[in-house]
């Protein structure tokens, strides 16, 4: 009997392949999807998103899933087609007795936590290894590793500056110094910049944030610990070891990173940050602490704050924006590194459930400048998704544009896409996308105009 077969949908099954977030086995493919109300006809490109689904049907740990793809082609005011694909990785292969060839260990990754266009194809990313290449149709092309010129990691959450087009990106994922490397690759897909930061331990570094001028590096104590490996992932949340900023030029050395002690916490997601005169303001989402019990400990969750760095007085304020625990959260893409006034986030379900994340009823949109919030309810029994921002081909403001995510219903186990109008943020869809199977809880993605990656 396979180790599928003997998983079953029980109490006693891990959270993490339970309900909605079992993993599927099947990949499909369907052009007949039911659409509710206006998918605006200027909408061309593909809403792609992935997550963990272990293509055995078990892993040790939430974080360890194969990478599973799910894609919803748009166009003419159509869903033309929804697909779910696995990223085909070595983990992946042989848990489908599929071929595979001999590869390097950095690239026997997942593609589980982030998938984004880069240098005309998409990269589906995980912290510990590198990308793996997919195409428009959701086939994964090989892994990039940029001609072998990265010789380390990369992190799942890079980003890419509207600007210049740079892929800006950092590795963390190093058992002895330097732990952390700047890794900047250009349009082009050529490795401009591979240079070691110094930080004084191994900590998980989920995320990182850009400004035009900067890159922000978050030395944050979840700290490895071989003494956790029992629980999943060897990191545990260490208080005494401090937490400190790193302000790096963006096209300078690992050397020039200037350091600002802030008080010990954790952050799994930045939002975005920019430069205002010589202070830099972050909005992060904040918990007190990550992994408390174990590394599947999930009573600690973030909140809404902004982090105004002053290097002439070496400090940083920290405000809290909201008291209501929310994450995930993004901007208009084209104003990643610039003060952007609107932020996307998704709803959680509050502390003191250490049992598993719980997704919330409601997406946010906030004015970063004032702290309001529009709430787009989901409905009771609906469980939320990243809010992903499409802009409009015309866009005349910031906000112009669309909100995307897939969100999941409990009540019935169906799964939609859903296109909120995002200057009507509270307002019903735009248009709801009924998609032709489950899908389970994920991670991240994108909107891909079409002509970013053939398609
Ligand atoms: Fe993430």
């Amino acid at each position: 009997m396979s180790r599928l077969e003997t998983i079953e949908n029980s109490a006693n099954t891990p959270w993490h392949l339970r309900d909605n977030w079992e993993p599927l086995h099947v990949e499909i493919k369907s052009t007949d999807l039911r659409v509710e109300g206006t998918i605006p006809p200027e909408l061309d490109g593909l809403y792609v998103r992935t997550g963990p689904n272990p293509a055995t049907g078990f892993s040790p740990h939430w974080f360890f899933g194969d990478g599973m793809l799910h894609g919803v082609r748009i166009r003419d005011g159509r869903a033309e087609w929804y697909r779910n694909q696995f990223v085909h990785s070595p983990s992946a292969a042989s848990a489908r007795n599929l071929p595979y060839d001999r590869v390097p260990e950095l690239a026997r990754g997942t593609g589980n936590t982030h998938v984004i266009p880069h240098n005309g194809s998409l990269l589906a990313l995980e912290e510990g290894h590198w990308p793996f290449k997919i195409d428009g149709n959701l086939q994964t092309l090989g892994y990039e590793n940029y001609d072998g010129a990265l010789t380390c990691s990369m992190t799942a959450h890079p980003k890419i500056c509207p600007v210049t087009g740079d892929l800006l990106a950092f590795s963390y994922f190093s058992f002895e110094p330097p732990y952390v490397h700047y890794i900047r690759i250009g349009a082009d897909g050529k490795l401009k910049q591979l240079d070691p930061v110094d930080v004084p331990n191994m900590v998980m570094m989920h995320d990182f944030s850009v400004t035009q001028k900067n890159v922000i590096f978050m030395d944050l104590p979840l700290q490895f610990d071989l003494g956790e490996i029992a629980s999943g992932i060897p990191f545990k949340f260490n208080r005494e070891a401090g937490a400190r900023l790193g302000v790096m030029p963006r096209d300078g050395r690992g050397s020039d990173t200037r350091w600002f002690e802030i008080d010990p916490c954790y952050v799994f997601h930045s939002v975005n940050a920019y430069d205002d005169g010589d202070n830099i303001v972050m909005h992060v989402s904040r918990q007190n602490e990550a992994f408390g019990s174990s590394s599947d400990d999930y009573a600690e969750v973030g909140r809404l704050y902004k982090w105004t760095i002053d290097p002439v007085s070496g400090k940083v304020t920290e405000e809290m924006v909201d008291d209501r625990p929310g994450d995930f959260g993004r901007v208009n893409d084209a104003y990643v590194g610039s003060k952007a006034q609107f932020a996307y986030l998704m709803s959680l379900g509050g502390e003191g459930n250490s049992e598993e994340p719980v997704y919330g009823s409601s997406l946010w949109k906030y004015d970063l400048s004032t702290g309001q919030c529009w709430e787009h309810h989901l409905g009771a029994t609906t469980r939320g998704g990243e809010p992903v921002f499409a802009a409009s081909s015309k866009i005349t403001a910031e906000d112009d544009g669309y909100v995307m995510a897939i969100v999941h219903d409990t009540a019935t186990e169906k799964s939609r896409l859903i296109i909120i109008d995002a200057q009507n943020f509270t307002g019903p869809p735009l248009a709801t996308i009924h998609l032709p199977q489950r899908v389970p809880y994920g991670a991240h993605g994108s909107w891909v105009p079409s002509g970013v990656i053939a398609m």
